[in-house]
C-alpha cells in the first residue's frame, strides 16, 4: 500500500485550488498557528494560498489549539496537521526536519509575544520552534498581541533582533484589538498577508528605485454637484503600482477619485483635478527615477466652475452654455522637466493602435508607451498591452491586469538595466 504520509508530503494529496489568480502555483507553505485569539484568521489565509494556487500545511504550538481546533485546520488544508513533535505519523519521526524541507517559506499566523521570544533565543522546545530552527527556507511571521505587549521594550528588542536575522515581519498594524483596547499590535488581514506572501516571491528587479505612478480618471468640477470625468477605473494603474513595489521599488500612487485599496506598501495620494495631479505629481517627480503615467487624465477643464448649484428653473429652460480651456500635458510637461525621470506613458485608443500609440509617444517625448484598446481596457478586469519603443512593438497576451503589470515592470526593469 502506497505510504499516504509519502502522499502528503510530496503534494499528491489535497491542493484544493480554484481558477483564481495562481501567483503562487508550485510553491507549498508551512503555516505555523501559535497562541492567540487572530489564530481564527490563518483558516481564511489557507484558503487564499490555496486559492492562489499553494498547498499548506498546518503546524500548530499545543497553546493554538486552544483557539482554533486541528480538525477545523485539517478539513481547511486538507492535510494532517501537526502540534506534537513525538507524533508518529511520520515514518522516520524527523516531523522537526522534513516537514519544512519542500517549502517554499514557514509563515507563522499568528506569531504571539512568547514565540517570538522563543525565534530570538533559538529555542526548540516543541515541533514548531524546532521547525523554525531547522529550517532551510524563508521564515515570515505576522506578530499579534495586545498593544502593551507590542511595545514592551522586550518585544521591541525581540523584533529587532528577528529583523536583523533575516524573519521578515508582515506587521502588525494599529487598530481595535481582541481586548477592547485600541492601539499597535493587531494582526494583518489573511488577505493582507497574502498580498504581502505573493510579493515576497516576485523578482527584485527594482529595489529600491523610487517609482511615481498616476492613476484613475480625473474629475473636473461644473458646479458643486456635477462634473466631467472619464470610464477609466484605475485598476491597470494600481495593478502598475503593486506590481512595481513587489518588484522592491518605494512607489508613490496618485490617484483621481477611485474606490479601489491601496496595495500593500504603497504611499497613495489623492486627488480629483487634472491640475491637482499635476501639482502633486511636481511635488515628487524630483524624488523619482521612474513616472508611469496610467492615469486618464481629462485634456479639458471647464471654465470658472460654479460655486453654486446650477438650478433647473422649468422643462423648457435652455441648458448651461459649457467653456472649456485647456489642461498641461502632465506626461509632457515631465518628460521635458530638467532632470526627467525614466517616462512611461499609457495610450487608450479606440481604433489604430500603433499608429496614434507611435505618434503619442515621439509628441510627448518619451521613451516608452504602452497602448491598449480602450474599449477592451476600461474598467475590465484583463486586457492585453503593446510596448511601443524606438525599437517598435512588443505585444503582451491578453491576462488579468496584475499580470500584465508585473510583465510591464519586467519591460521597463530590462531597458533600464541595459
Ligand atoms: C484568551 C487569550 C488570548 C491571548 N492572546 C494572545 C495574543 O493575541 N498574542 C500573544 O502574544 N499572546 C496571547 N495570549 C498568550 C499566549 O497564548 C501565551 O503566551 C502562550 O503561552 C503562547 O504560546 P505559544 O507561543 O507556544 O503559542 C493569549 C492568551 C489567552 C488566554
Amino acid at each position: 500500500m502506497r505510504d499516504l504520509w509519502q502522499d502528503w508530503a510530496d503534494g499528491s494529496v489535497g491542493a484544493g485550488v480554484s481558477d483564481a489568480l495562481r501567483d503562487l502555483a508550485g510553491k507549498h507553505f508551512v503555516l505555523g498557528m501559535t497562541g492567540g485569539i487572530a489564530a481564527y484568521k490563518a483558516a481564511e489565509l489557507t484558503r487564499r494560498l490555496q486559492d492562489h494556487g499553494a498547498t499548506v500545511q498546518v503546524v500548530m504550538t499545543e497553546a493554538a489549539t486552544h483557539f482554533m481546533t486541528p480538525v477545523t485546520m485539517q478539513a481547511l488544508s486538507q492535510r494532517p496537521v501537526f502540534v506534537s513533535q513525538w507524533d508518529e505519523r511520520v515514518p522516520n519521526n524527523m516531523a522537526h526536519i522534513d516537514l519544512s524541507r519542500a517549502a517554499s517559506a514557514i509563515l507563522v499566523v499568528p506569531a504571539s509575544a512568547d514565540f517570538m521570544a522563543k525565534l530570538v533565543h533559538g529555542r526548540a522546545d516543541d515541533l514548531l520552534s524546532t521547525l523554525c530552527l531547522a529550517r532551510e527556507c524563508p521564515l515570515l511571521i505576522a506578530p499579534a498581541m495586545n498593544r502593551q505587549m507590542w511595545s514592551n521594550p522586550a518585544t521591541q528588542r525581540n523584533v529587532a533582533q528577528l529583523r536583523s536575522d533575516g524573519v521578515i515581519l508582515l506587521g502588525p498594524t494599529a487598530g481595535d484589538q481582541a481586548c477592547g483596547e485600541v492601539g499597535a499590535g493587531r494582526m494583518l488581514e489573511a488577505h493582507e498577508i497574502l498580498e504581502d506572501t505573493i510579493g515576497h516571491f516576485q523578482p527584485k528587479i527594482l529595489q529600491d528605485k523610487r517609482v511615481l505612478i498616476t492613476a484613475g480618471g480625473t474629475f473636473e468640477p461644473i458646479d458643486p454637484v456635477r462634473g466631467i470625468t472619464n470610464r477609466s477605473s484605475g485598476k491597470m494603474g494600481y495593478a502598475v503600482a503593486r506590481a512595481a513595489h513587489e518588484a522592491g521599488a518605494r512607489v508613490t500612487l496618485v490617484s483621481g477619485p477611485c474606490a479601489l485599496a491601496t496595495p500593500r506598501g504603497v504611499t497613495r495620494l489623492d486627488v480629483e483635478t487634472a491640475a491637482q495631479m499635476f501639482a502633486r505629481v511636481m511635488d515628487y517627480v524630483s524624488h523619482a527615477e521612474i513616472f508611469i503615467s496610467v492615469a486618464a487624465v481629462s485634456d479639458w477643464r471647464v471654465v470658472n466652475p460654479r460655486t453654486e448649484k446650477i438650478k433647473k428653473a422649468g422643462p423648457d429652460d435652455l441648458p448651461p452654455p459649457l467653456q472649456f480651456e485647456a489642461n498641461i500635458d502632465i506626461l509632457a510637461a515631465v518628460a521635458a522637466s530638467a532632470e526627467a525621470p525614466y517616462c512611461v506613458g499609457f495610450a487608450a485608443e479606440t481604433s489604430n493602435l500603433d499608429e496614434y500609440a507611435q505618434a503619442k509617444r515621439l509628441r510627448k517625448g518619451i521613451p516608452l508607451i504602452v497602448g491598449n484598446l480602450a474599449q477592451h481596457a476600461m474598467g475590465d478586469d484583463s486586457s492585453e498591452l503593446v510596448i511601443y519603443d524606438e525599437q517598435g512593438a512588443t505585444r503582451i497576451a491578453r491576462a488579468d491586469k496584475l499580470t500584465l503589470a508585473r510583465q510591464l515592470v519586467a519591460q521597463i526593469a530590462a531597458r533600464l538595466s541595459a
